[in-house]
C-alpha cells in the first residue's frame, strides 16, 4: 500500500517516481530514467494523436502487419516514437512491439537490463472517428546476462512485469501506471505547461459494479457458458444489482480504464472464429491484468490467472476478462458450468 501522509495529488509524474512515490522497493537509477522515458514517448505520441487530423496522419499505409491488420499511419508513428526514445538510453536492452514481427534489439550495454512490451496504438480502428485510443506498456528486468536480448527474454509469465500501464488519449491524456507495489496511480496531462500531473492518487476498483463490456456482434460465436452469462447479466434482479449496464468503446484502452474507475467487468472470450480470443497476451492483456490486480480487481482468461501463463510465443492471443473480483468470479462461475 501507498506511504500515508499528505495527498501528493499534483506532483509531477517525473518528480513522483523520482521520489521512488510508486513505492518500486529498489528504485535505482535506471529504472527510474526508464519510467520517465516512457512519460517523454507519451508526451511525443499525444502531440501527434491531437494533431492527428490536422497532419492527415489518419488513412493507411497500405502495408499490414504481423496481425494482418492494414497499418494506419499513426500506428507506426506511434512505434516509430516508442523506439526511438526507448532506443536513446542504454537502459532498455529490447522490445516487443505489436507493429515489429519480432523483438527489436535497442542496446547491447551489459547495463542494459530492461525489456519493454508495448502496443503502440490501440484501438486503431477508432483513429479516423476521432475516438478514444491508447498505448499500453510492460516493463521487464532482463534476468539473462548474455550480451543481447533474445525472445525468450520475453517470454515470461507476466507476474514477473515490474511496472506497467497505459495512456489514454482520451477527452484528456491520462497516463495510469504501477510497480505493482505502492498502487496505481492516474497523471493527467497539461499542455499547456508539458507535464503529467498526479490527478488520481492509488486508484482502486469496486468490489462490484452494474456494468458490462463486451463486443455483442460476436454473440452467435460464444461459448453457451459465455452466452448464459451475458443473458443473466440483463435480466431483472435488484437483489444483485441487475440488470447490468452496456458500454463498448471498441478501443481496450478505453473499455478498460473505465472498468478501472467505474468497476464491473469487460470481456474479450474465445469464440469460434477467434479460437485463443483476439486480444495479445505480452502487450495487451498483461499490462491490464497488472493494472487490475494492484487496484484490486481481478484479470483472467476466463478460467485462468492471465499473469500465471507462460507465453509460447510473442504475439500470442488469449481470451481476457477484467474488473471488480465479483463480476469477474461470476464470469468464472458460469464458464466453469456452475450456474
Ligand atoms: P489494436 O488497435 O492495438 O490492434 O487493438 C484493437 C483491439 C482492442 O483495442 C479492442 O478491445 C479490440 O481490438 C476491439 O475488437 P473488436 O472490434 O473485434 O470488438
Ligand atoms: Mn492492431
Ligand atoms: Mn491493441
Ligand atoms: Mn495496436
Amino acid at each position: 500500500p501507498p506511504p500515508e501522509g499528505p495527498s501528493r495529488v499534483g506532483i509531477t509524474l517525473e518528480t513522483f517516481i523520482l521520489e521512488g512515490q510508486l513505492g518500486f522497493p529498489a528504485a535505482t537509477g535506471t529504472f527510474t530514467s526508464l519510467l520517465n522515458q516512457i512519460g517523454l514517448a507519451a508526451k511525443l505520441v499525444t502531440a501527434k494523436v491531437r494533431r492527428a487530423g490536422l497532419a492527415r496522419l489518419l488513412g493507411y499505409t497500405g502495408q499490414t502487419n504481423v496481425q494482418g491488420e492494414l497499418v494506419q499511419k499513426l500506428d507506426e508513428e506511434a512505434n516509430e516514437t516508442l523506439l526511438s526514445v526507448l532506443g536513446r538510453r542504454r537502459h532498455c536492452a529490447a522490445v516487443a512491439s505489436e507493429e515489429l514481427d519480432s523483438i527489436r534489439i535497442t542496446s547491447t550495454d551489459r547495463r542494459a537490463k530492461y525489456l519493454v512490451v508495448f502496443d503502440p496504438l490501440d484501438g486503431s480502428s477508432n483513429i479516423d472517428v476521432n475516438i478514444s485510443i491508447g498505448t499500453i506498456f510492460g516493463v521487464l528486468r532482463k534476468e539473462t546476462d548474455g550480451e543481447g536480448a533474445t525472445e525468450a527474454d520475453f517470454l515470461r509469465p507476466g507476474r514477473e512485469l515490474v511496472a506497467a500501464g497505459y495512456i489514454l488519449y482520451g477527452s484528456s491524456t491520462m497516463l495510469v501506471i504501477t510497480t505493482g507495489h505502492g498502487g496505481v496511480h492516474g497523471f493527467t496531462y497539461d499542455p499547456t505547461v508539458g507535464e503529467f500531473f498526479l490527478s488520481h492518487e492509488n486508484i482502486r476498483i469496486p468490489e462490484q459494479a452494474s456494468l458490462y463490456s463486451i463486443n455483442e456482434g460476436n454473440s452467435t460465436y460464444w461459448s453457451d457458458e459465455v452466452r448464459r452469462w451475458n443473458a443473466w447479466l440483463k435480466e431483472e434482479d435488484k437483489a444483485t444489482a441487475r440488470p447490468y449496464g452496456a458500454r463498448y468503446v471498441g478501443s481496450l484502452v478505453a473499455d478498460a480504464h473505465r472498468t478501472l474507475m467505474k468497476g464491473g467487468i469487460f470481456a474479450y472470450p474465445a469464440d469460434r472464429k477467434n479460437k485463443q480470443g483476439k486480444l495479445r497476451l505480452l502487450y495487451e492483456a498483461n499490462p491490464f491484468a497488472f493494472v487490475f490486480e494492484a487496484a484490486g480487481g481481478k484479470a483472467s482468461t476466463g478460467s485462468t490467472r492471465i499473469l500465471d501463463i507462460t507465453p509460447t510465443e510473442l504475439h500470442e492471443r488469449v481470451p481476457l476478462v477484467l474488473g471488480s473480483p465479483r463480476d469477474v468470479d461470476i464470469f468464472e462461475s458460469f464458464v466453469r458450468g456452475d450456474r
